[in-house]
Formats: structure tokens, C-alpha cells, sequence
């Protein structure tokens, strides 16, 4: 740790047309949370003692989405200089290093960061440190013009000559400035230029001017992907699917086929779990020591106890409570429900609006029909309660421990403890019946080929 003092300029004012949403681009989610936040939570990691988040006029879903950090509206976009300008108020007097950084270039790592506040630290004390990059198709990027003394300039590739855009180094929009001199320069950049926009790039030539020195570091290009369409979203996305798995493995868990895991950025996973191909999380899932989850299992906030097994093909949705070594099997839907240690709930069953007791067994194509249209109710399962194939539990109702309820029973009063309950005609036997029943239509067929 360095007694540096941080603040941070998130620029997200962009309208992201190529994007085609209704979203504001910052918004739209990487291992389901917004990109912006992805940013945040790097940045979060350096203490800073403030963060500004620059937006476009009516983007009241980012304000929220940052909140607590402050927003402030970039009425007209004028460009990135004219952006943070916006920022002035937020960092008035602040006189440590402020990070300027794209909310559509989220995947930067705290390494990058900090190689650029360290290079900040160095006794030439440069006004400017910019993060540059080696892309492999350099394209409209500004390019990084470097001396001997250092970083001189950067160009905008539509004011550049033929020679300037050869340079291989580019402009990743990354810059780690000296917060007493920032808003000094800023006020000079003016918009005599192809864009006829404030570029925050010319603060390195003023600097310059000024006698201060500028620098560079250089990045991983695949940290410095920039988001403007649905397609390098997703490329995004396979970025932090990455790192998300392997961190997942370096933590501890097994997953067979990481490439067909999609994880969730909170997702939580204990050790010596194992996880087949195939297995979606969404949000808020967390999951104990020694759990097995099977192929084609989609889970969202829930929570796992320890061993437990799951799948394949389970559902598990928002407020499903997994105990201890439960079996949870093909074709399961639990939301809203407890189940508790040893429960098994293995094939074709609905259990929503419940507690399932410890031990209790549920058996195939079980129903807690918790809806009547207007309310959901609790349907209480006990403990080592037996829960016959094909039964309708209709909540609120109640099985009291060690219940047996036979199968095919619409259950709709309260079960004793250790009772059995059942629900369904007496069955009538006819001997011989179906035997006769064939001789009879056979006949009746031969004769119909006769005629
Ligand atoms: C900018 C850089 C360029 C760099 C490139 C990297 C400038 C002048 N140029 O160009 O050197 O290679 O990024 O991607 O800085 N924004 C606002 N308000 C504005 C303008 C931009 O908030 O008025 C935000 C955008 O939302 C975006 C970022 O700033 O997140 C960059 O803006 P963009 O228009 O994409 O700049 P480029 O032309 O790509
Ligand atoms: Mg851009």
C-alpha cells in the first residue's frame, strides 16, 4: 500500500447506438451485473476517495446502478476533455492521482491499474500517464507519439499523418492524471480538430508545453476491449466467463467442461465441488463443500448446503434452501422452499411455497400447488414424512413428521404426524375380464375380413 491518494472519472456519457437498445450501454450486464459495475468493483480494490461517473442526460438507470458513487450529466456530448470537465465540481481540490477511466472498458485488472499509479509515483512526477496498447488491428485508435524523453503526444487517427498512423502503439482511452494540474490543462484543450470534439488526448502535448513530463504503460489487449456492439459484448462476456471459472478451479472446484459453465459475477462456490458441462448460474447462487451439480441444471438465488447432489435437468429459482446432502433429481423445480438435511426430491416434482422436512422423501410428480390465482400459500412437509408419487399437496397444508401419503392423492387437509393419508377411489378387479374382452373384439375382426 502507497499513501496515494485516488480519485476516479468513469466516463459513460455514450450513447452506444451500435448497441441498438433501449439500454444505456454501461448498463447492459457481463456474468449478469452492468458493465459499469464491473469497473467499479476493480477500481473499488484502490480505496479511492472519490468517484465520478459522467452519464448523458436521462440516464437515470446508471445513476442508480452506481449509486452511492455520484453521477454527474454531460448535457452535450462534446468530447472526452469535455467530459471530464464535468467532473470538476466532484473533485474540487482533490490534489492526489485521478484515474480516467471508459465505462465501456470494463475488463481492465487491478495489475494495469497499478502500474500506472506506480509509474505516477516516480520521481519525474508525470502530469500524464496513458495507458497504451498493442492491438492487432490498429485501426481508428489515437496513437501514442514516444521519444527518448518520454510520451509526447497522442494523436487522433483522423488528424494523423500517414506516418503517425504506422505506429503500432496505440491510445487505450486509460490515463492516470495529476489531479493539481488536470482541470489547468482541460480548460486549454480546445475543439480545432478533425472531430471538432474536446480531446482529452491533447492534455499530453499541454502538459508537454508546459515543461512536465508524460508516460506510458502498456496493457493486455484483451483487457482493453472496448464494448460498442452486441457482438464485442459477448466477446466481453467470454472474457469474464474465463476468469470467472478460473477462479472458480483455483478455489477449488472441479468443472469438467469450464467453456460450458456460465457463472454469475457473485457466484459462490465451496470446495471439492463438482460441476458438469452445461450448468447455468445466474445471480446470488452459493454453494457449500463437496456439492455435485449435474448436467443441465439452471440455478438462481439459492443457496446449497454442503454435499448435496443436483440434477441433472433441476431447476433451482429464487429462495430454494438446499440442506445437507439433499438430493435434488431430473426434471425438479423448487423455488421459495426449504429442504432440509437428507430430504430427497429426485424426479418430475413442483416444490414451491415449502419447507420439506429432514429426511422426507417426495416422490415422483409431486405437486405443491401453491397458487389458487390470487395468493401463494406454505405447504409444511415434516420430517421423514413419505410423499407418494403423483400427489397434490393444495396449500396451506400441512404433513405432519413420519406422514405417508399414498400415491395419486389430492391432499388438501392437514396430515397427523405418522399417518397415512390418501385420497382416491377404491379399485374394482374383474377376473378374466381383459382376456374375454380380446377374444371378443379378435372375433369381431375376423369375421369383418370375411365379408
Ligand atoms: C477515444 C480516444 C482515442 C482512443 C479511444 C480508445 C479521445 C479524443 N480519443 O476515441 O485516442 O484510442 O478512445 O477507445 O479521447 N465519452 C463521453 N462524453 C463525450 C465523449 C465520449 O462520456 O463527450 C465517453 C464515451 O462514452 C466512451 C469514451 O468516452 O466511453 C470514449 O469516447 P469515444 O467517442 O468512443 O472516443 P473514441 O473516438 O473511440
Ligand atoms: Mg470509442
Amino acid at each position: 500500500m502507497t499513501d496515494q491518494k485516488i480519485a476516479v472519472i468513469v466516463l459513460a456519457a455514450g450513447l452506444g447506438t451500435r448497441m441498438k437498445s433501449g439500454l444505456p450501454k454501461v448498463m447492459h450486464p457481463l456474468a449478469g451485473r452492468p458493465m459499469v459495475n464491473h469497473l467499479l468493483d476493480t477500481v473499488a480494490g484502490l480505496a479511492p476517495e472519490r468517484v465520478v461517473v459522467v452519464v448523458g442526460p436521462g440516464m437515470d438507470q446508471v445513476a442508480h446502478a452506481v449509486a452511492p458513487h455520484s453521477t454527474v450529466v454531460q448535457d452535450e456530448r462534446l468530447g472526452t476533455a469535455h467530459a471530464v470537465r464535468q467532473a470538476r465540481d466532484g473533485l474540487a481540490g482533490f490534489d492526489g492521482t485521478v484515474l480516467v477511466l471508459y465505462g465501456d472498458t470494463p475488463l481492465i485488472t487491478r495489475p494495469c491499474l497499478d502500474a500506472m499509479l506506480a509509474q505516477c509515483r516516480q520521481p519525474a512526477r508525470p502530469a500524464v500517464v496513458v495507458l497504451g496498447f498493442r492491438p492487432e488491428l490498429a485501426g481508428e485508435y489515437g496513437r501514442l507519439v514516444v521519444g527518448a524523453d518520454g510520451l509526447r503526444a497522442i494523436v487522433e487517427y483522423k488528424d494523423a499523418t500517414a506516418e503517425q498512423r504506422a505506429i503500432p502503439l496505440c491510445n487505450s482511452g486509460v490515463m492516470a492524471i495529476d489531479g493539481a494540474r488536470l482541470f489547468g490543462l482541460i480548460d486549454r484543450v480546445d475543439n480545432r480538430n478533425a472531430k471538432g470534439e474536446y480531446y482529452l488526448t491533447d492534455i499530453v502535448a499541454l502538459a508537454r508545453a508546459d515543461g512536465g513530463a508524460c508516460g506510458y504503460v502498456e496493457g493486455e489487449v484483451n483487457e482493453l476491449l472496448g464494448v460498442n456492439s452486441r457482438a464485442e459484448l459477448a466477446e466481453a462476456e467470454r472474457v469474464v466467463q474465463n476468469r470467472l471459472r478460473a477462479a472458480a478451479m483455483a478455489n477449488g472446484a472441479t468443472l469438467i467442461d469450464p467453456s460450458t459453465v456460465t457463472l454469475c459475477w457473485d457466484t459462490r462456490l465451496g470446495r471439492d465441488v463438482t460441476i458438469a458441462p452445461q450448468v447455468f448460474f445466474g445471480p446470488g447462487v452459493t454453494v457449500g463443500d463437496g456439492v455435485e451439480i449435474r448436467s443441465f441444471c439452471h440455478l438462481v438465488g439459492v443457496c446449497i448446503a454442503d454435499r448435496a447432489e443436483i440434477g441433472p435437468f433441476a431447476r433451482l429459482r429464487p429462495g430454494a434452501n438446499i440442506g445437507e446432502a439433499v438430493h435434488i433429481g431430473n426434471f425438479v423445480e423448487i423455488k421459495q422452499a426449504t429442504v432440509e438435511a437428507g430430504a430427497k426430491i429426485n424426479h418430475l416434482t413442483y416444490v414451491g411455497d415449502a419447507r420439506v422436512g429432514a429426511g422426507a422423501n417426495v416422490g415422483a410428480g409431486t405437486i405443491t400447488c401453491n397458487y389458487d390465482g390470487f395468493t401463494k400459500d406454505f405447504t409444511d412437509i415434516g420430517a421423514g414424512a413419505f410423499i407418494g408419487s403423483n400427489s397434490a399437496l393444495v396449500a396451506p397444508v400441512k404433513i405432519g413428521d413420519g406422514a405417508i401419503i399414498g400415491a395419486g392423492s389430492v391432499i388438501t387437509q392437514d396430515v397427523a404426524a405418522d399417518a397415512l393419508a390418501f385420497e382416491r377411489n377404491r379399485q374394482t378387479e374383474r377376473p378374466g375380464w381383459a382376456a374375454r374382452f380380446r377374444a371378443r373384439r379378435s372375433a369381431e375382426k375376423a369375421a369383418r375380413k370375411k365379408e
